[in-house]
């Protein structure tokens, strides 16, 4: 496979969605057909189907380990419907969360571990990671306090009305990752406005996926 698979993660609010889109109109006319987006959890019908049951504010029965299973589902789904066949065509396919957000909000968040939903995950990705994971790093209040400024009350679902504690354990989590996973995850600083982070991505991505870039 010589397509690359870059996914953006960090905590609610960071702007991984609003740079994502900002470079997806840049890149759109460049690589037409060659450029791939997805979310998670999400990516196609199946997954979105999956992530309307996670997200519903009517679930409050949702178990923690249910939720990480949905994940997962949802995760496989997009892997092995959108993402590898986009990268066997030679894509680049850009994701807006993956692996890691589970690992930070079911295994720190929901406190069922990191290892353990780590493990769990295996079976659905059976070993396939990112190329490239761009952090987005910023202090859960940062973050929490963009979402509280610019969302209607109606937006809200169900993982947005956790305690600060909940975002606190997420924020760890993904520390640690970043930590542990140097090559993979490079990390910008999302407190930035909007044009510094977006300049920050690109300068990743110029390095990093270059041909895709040039
Ligand atoms: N660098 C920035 N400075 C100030 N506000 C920002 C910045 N980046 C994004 N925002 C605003 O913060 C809010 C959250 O941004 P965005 O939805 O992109 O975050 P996100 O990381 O995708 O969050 P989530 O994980 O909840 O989807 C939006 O209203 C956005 O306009
Ligand atoms: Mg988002």
């Amino acid at each position: 496979m010589s397509g690359k698979f870059v996914t953006f993660e960090g905590p609610d609010g960071a702007g991984k969605t609003t740079v994502l889109n900002r470079l997806l109109s840049n890149l759109e006319n460049k690589l037409g057909d060659r450029l791939v987006t997805s979310r998670e959890p999400g990516g196609n019908n199946i997954a979105e189907s999956i992530r309307n049951v996670i997200l519903d504010r009517e679930n409050t029965k949702m178990d923690s380990r249910t939720e990480a299973l949905l994940y997962a589902a949802s995760r496989r789904q997009n892997i092995v419907q959108t993402v590898k066949p986009a990268l066997e065509k030679q894509k680049l396919v850009i994701c807006d969360r993956f692996l890691d957000s589970s690992i930070a909000y079911q295994g720190g968040g929901r406190m069922i571990g990191e290892s353990l939903v780590y493990e769990m995950n295996q079976f659905a990705t059976e070993g396939f990671l990112p190329d490239l994971t761009i952090y987005f790093d910023i202090p859960v209040e940062v973050g929490l306090q963009r979402i509280a400024k610019n969302r209607k009350s109606d937006d809200i679902d169900r993982l947005d009305v956790e305690t600060i504690d909940f975002h606190k354990r997420v924020h760890h989590a993904y520390q640690e990752i970043v930590k542990n996973n140097p090559k993979r995850v490079k990390v910008v600083d999302a407190t930035q406005s909007i044009d510094d982070v977006y300049s920050d991505v690109v300068s990743i991505m110029n390095k990093y996926v270059k041909k895709f870039m040039e």
